[in-house]
């Protein structure tokens, strides 16, 4: 079994859980948040890694329709209840970021909020071109990942809570997304902000 099947089998367990045990951080840490992230999005705009739909409030509701992908049929299911509660249009697939089913040049805007921090580095250069694909040119990337703190006892406190994350949401404070972004040519930066502390990073990249 490789690792993105591990992923799924994960995701697929933990969805009947997922808002519960990320409730506390979804209150008083990313409500406050996914708004920002959401005011970067243009256009027809992909969800990536939906999840549970922790998103879908916060889409603008000018949207006509956003799509959500994701790894996980469990989480796509609680998305869809969440969808439908909130009056969202949003059409569901259950894809892989790494081998996305769309044709090149489909998407205005991709959002990924907290699966670059899941995806093993090695699947990361693989979801980054399969995103460059799949957007128009000058279209945007906007990605919301956590990073390791530059504080010494904030890292530290990050570094004891790892285990319980990797246990937990397969997670990591050590993916590399930024250094791969770095690696392509194929993007420019347009904004790189932290909106929580120094852990929780907000970019957005254009495809050039
Ligand atoms: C930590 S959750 C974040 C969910 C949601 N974006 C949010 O902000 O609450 C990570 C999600 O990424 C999904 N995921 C992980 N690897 C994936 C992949 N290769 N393709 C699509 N989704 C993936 C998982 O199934 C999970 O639903």
């Amino acid at each position: 079994m490789n690792q993105l099947h591990l992923l799924k089998t994960h995701y697929n367990f933990l969805s009947r859980f997922y808002d519960l045990s990320d409730w506390f951080f979804e209150k008083f840490r990313y409500k406050q948040i996914r708004p920002i992230v959401w005011s970067h999005a243009r256009g027809k705009t992909l969800d990536l890694g939906v999840g549970t739909g922790q998103n879908i409030p916060y889409y603008p509701n000018h949207f006509a329709k956003t799509v959500g992908v994701d790894l996980s049929e469990g989480m796509i299911l609680r998305a869809k209840k969440r969808a439908s509660l909130s009056g969202k249009s949003v059409e569901f697939y259950q894809m892989d970021a790494t081998a996305l089913n769309f044709s090149d040049n489909s998407f205005d805007s991709i959002v990924s909020t907290f699966m670059f921090c899941v995806l093993p580095n090695e699947y990361q250069l693989q979801a980054l071109h399969e995103c460059c694909r799949v957007l128009k040119t000058g279209g945007r990337l906007i990605l919301l990942e956590y990073t390791y703190s530059n504080n010494f006892f904030r890292k530290l406190w990050m570094k004891i809570l790892s285990p319980y994350l990797a246990l937990v949401y397969k997670a990591g404070f050590n993916r590399i997304t930024m250094d791969f972004l770095k690696l392509s040519n194929m993007w420019k930066l347009e904004t790189d902000q932290f909106l929580y502390k120094d852990i929780i990073r907000l970019v957005v990249v254009q495809k050039i």
